[in-house]
């Protein structure tokens, strides 16, 4: 019996990335994913990049009957949980839907791990836990807090995860902190498709480009950055997807861990660079007008990259030029599937 990477949520946004490098790091995949936010003809996509489609079970995280069949049928090695909800904004409206996916969604993984012996698990984290922060740039040993149901979901998973640990030490567990993911595989065939209005900046920029959206609101020029905008650290999804494969090599050759580690660049950009650097990729004028801050941002936050690089002999390669180059490739493939 041929072993699998389980990817829950594996055909959204950064799962279906990661997918691709796991399987062109010579790994079998199992994406068990609910289509919640995400649409099954990803998995054509991913075949076509890596010449293998990966299994897939549509079946949701919360359900243990799925989950049971998905330990039983397969022989899975680890378990690469990306699998949730993410958008601040709704999680401040519907606080009891964000605990029950992404926090009893991961206690029912969890379980069904523990019952079927899979003791490896890297979980999707974020810069979130860390706050406002009190200095930059932000390691790992940062103070942690939450401003919105969303980031406390991810601070109780973090700590149900050191508590089952300290409980069991021979569990290998890496959580991961994403900064900000941008961009698109190279190949323009997947990337990031969000429905409605886009919440985040370049998706929301790339709209602009292709006269989707009329202007960008920019959330605030008075900040204390060197333009006033909001500065973060935006990494490339297939940098993104690497790490992920880093830290999975990580786990499975270390008897017993629990490593924390921040997945970002190092570097900073405000809102007004990314839109620059997205007209030159696109060559077109990103119209945006200047807007009251946003509730709950932060000024600035980029990472300090230096334990992913001790541990994990992973750093990001890409630039702000190859994020909205693949941006841009992938939004005038997917806008132009789209019509009709
Ligand atoms: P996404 O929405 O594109 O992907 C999540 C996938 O999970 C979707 O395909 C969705 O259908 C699926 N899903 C949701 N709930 C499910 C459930 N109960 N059962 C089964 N499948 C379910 O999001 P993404 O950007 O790829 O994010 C992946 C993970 O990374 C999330 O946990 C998110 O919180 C975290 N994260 C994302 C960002 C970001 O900016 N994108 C930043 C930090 C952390
Ligand atoms: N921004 C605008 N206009 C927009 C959208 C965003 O000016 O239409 C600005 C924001 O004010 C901020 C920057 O662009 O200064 C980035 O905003 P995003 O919404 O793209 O990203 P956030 O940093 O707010 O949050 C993202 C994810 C979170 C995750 C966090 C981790 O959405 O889920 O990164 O760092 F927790």
């Amino acid at each position: 019996m041929s072993s699998f990477i389980l990817v829950t949520g594996g055909t959204g946004y950064i799962g279906s990335h990661t997918t691709v490098a796991l399987q062109q790091a010579g790994h079998q995949v199992l994406i068990l994913d609910n289509l919640s936010n995400s649409s099954v003809s990803v998995l054509d996509a991913i075949a076509a990049i890596s010449g293998q489609r990966p299994d897939f079970i549509e079946g949701d995280i919360r359900d243990a009957t799925v989950l049971a069949r998905v330990f039983c049928d397969y022989r899975i090695d680890a378990v690469m949980h990306f699998a949730g909800l993410k958008a601040v904004g709704e999680s401040v409206q519907f606080p009891l839907r964000y605990y029950d996916n992404n926090v009893h969604g991961s206690l029912q993984l969890l379980s069904a791990m523990q019952t079927a012996n899979v003791r490896t698990f890297i979980f999707s984290s974020s810069a979130t836990v860390y706050g406002d922060p009190q200095f930059l740039p932000l390691t790992e040993d940062h103070p942690l807090s939450s401003t919105n149901p969303y980031g406390h979901s991810k601070l109780m998973v973090e700590e149900i995860l050191a508590n089952l640990y300290q409980s069991e030490d021979y569990w290998r567990i890496a959580r991961l902190r994403y900064f900000n993911p941008v961009g698109a595989h190279s190949s323009g065939l997947i990337g990031e498709a969000p429905q409605g209005i886009p919440n985040n900046l370049m998706p929301f920029v790339a709209q602009v480009a292709t006269g989707t959206r009329e202007h960008l609101q920019v959330f605030g020029n008075d900040y204390d950055t060197p333009d006033g905008t909001g500065v973060r650290d935006y990494i490339h999804v297939q940098d993104l997807a690497d790490g992920h494969v880093a830290a999975l090599k990580h786990c499975l050759n270390s008897a017993s861990e629990l490593l924390t580690v921040n997945l970002g660049t190092g570097i900073g950009y405000s809102v007004l660079e990314m839109v620059k650097a997205f007209e030159r990729t696109s060559d077109t004028s990103i119209a945006y007008k200047i807007a009251p801050r946003r509730p709950g941002d932060i000024a600035a936050c980029w990472a300090d990259t230096l334990l992913a690089e001790q541990t994990l002999g992973w750093k990001a390669q890409k630039g702000i030029q190859e994020m909205c180059d693949d941006a841009w490739r992938w939004q005038r493939h997917f806008a132009s599937r789209e019509k009709p």
